[in-house]
This record gives C-alpha cells, sequence and structure tokens, in this order.
C-alpha cells in the first residue's frame, strides 16, 4: 500500500474524491494515512477524521518563521512515512526544502489547463471568463521548485457557458475535472 499523505487548506473536496475512490475500490494500491492543514479551521480535517486518519493542524502562526514552520512540516511528513503527497488545495507554496525531500512524489491539483503565479482559487476562473476562452479545465501536475512549473501529468477540458460566473464555473472545474483526475 503505498502511503499517502494530503496537504489541504480549506473544505477538502478534493481529499474526498480521493478518500471516495478509496472507499469504492477505484484505487486498490494506496491509503491516505495522514492529512495535514495549515489552517485549523479546514473542513478538510473533518473529513480526514470522519475516516479515521490522522489529521493535524500545522500552522506558520505556531512558528516564529516561515523556516521554522517548513521544517515543521518536513519533519511531520518523514515521521509518518508518506511516500506520495498530494497537494488537494494546499494554499501554500511547498519549499525547495520539502520538494528536493521528495523528487516527483508530490503532486498538486490546479483548476486550469494553464498555471502561472496569481492562477488560484476564484481568480483562475475571472481570468477565464475575462478572456473569452471556450473551454477551460483542471490540471495535476508534480511539483518543482517553481509556482505551478512542474510535468503535467493528467489534463481535463470544460467547457465554458455564456452565463457563467467565476463561481458556477469553479463549481463545474471541480465536478467535472478535478474530482475525476485528481484521484486517477
Ligand atoms: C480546488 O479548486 C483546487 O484546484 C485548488 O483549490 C481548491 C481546493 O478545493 N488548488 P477543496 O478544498 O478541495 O474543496
Amino acid at each position: 500500500m503505498l502511503k499517502v499523505g494530503v496537504l489541504v487548506s480549506g473544505g477538502g473536496t478534493n481529499l474526498q474524491a480521493i478518500l471516495d475512490a478509496i472507499d469504492c475500490g477505484k484505487i486498490t494500491n494506496a491509503e491516505v494515512s495522514l492529512v495535514i492543514s495549515n489552517n485549523p479551521k479546514a473542513y478538510a480535517l473533518e473529513r480526514a477524521k470522519n475516516h479515521n486518519i490522522e489529521a493535524v493542524c500545522i500552522s506558520p502562526k505556531q512558528f516564529e518563521n516561515r523556516e521554522e514552520f517548513h521544517r515543521a512540516l518536513l519533519a511531520k511528513l518523514k515521521e509518518s512515512g508518506v511516500e506520495l503527497i498530494v497537494l488537494a488545495g494546499f494554499l501554500v507554496a511547498i519549499p525547495p526544502m520539502i520538494v528536493e525531500a521528495y523528487p516527483n512524489k508530490i503532486i498538486n491539483i490546479h483548476p486550469s489547463l494553464i498555471c502561472g503565479v496569481g492562477y488560484y482559487g476564484l481568480h483562475v476562473h475571472e481570468k477565464a471568463l475575462e478572456r473569452g476562452v471556450r473551454v477551460t479545465g483542471a490540471t495535476v501536475h508534480f511539483v518543482d521548485t517553481g509556482t505551478d512549473t512542474g510535468p503535467i501529468i493528467l489534463q481535463k477540458a470544460v467547457k465554458i457557458k455564456s452565463d457563467d460566473t467565476p463561481e458556477v464555473l469553479q463549481r463545474r472545474v471541480m465536478e467535472k475535472a478535478e474530482w475525476k483526475i485528481l484521484p486517477k
């Protein structure tokens, strides 16, 4: 069994998609053994606890500086023995210290087909609508030391409708793309 650690900051619907894929037998060779959030209020932590998965909050606020925070994060990952790290809506840039400790063992889900600095959350969908693109989608990629620059693993396109709002589009991208390609 591959031991997977999932890093989250918010609602955790992508974490849930992974847990559901395990529960229904679509994923048979991996288990989520640890969930870490930087945000103590993340509902994703509840989702983990409901599955009897170790759920830990490691917040930058608990540390004197960013480096101490990064060290604590790495120490917890190492201690738990996870072999694959999944960033499922984790709003913390992964420092080189962690990328180098897990080369090609960290993957991220991004809610569009192209990634770039400032493209996160609702902004991604606002930009797609502003530009008038006809399709958007989601991307699963390896994490390297850049911002969303690692090699792409899987992508799925989603059509944009003329009356879409950023919120409506965000939801459709999650349902039709993110929750499918991340477990896959
Ligand atoms: C998703 O849109 C994901 O692509 C992005 O952050 C959001 C997280 O949502 N990186 P959730 O916490 O999985 O519901």
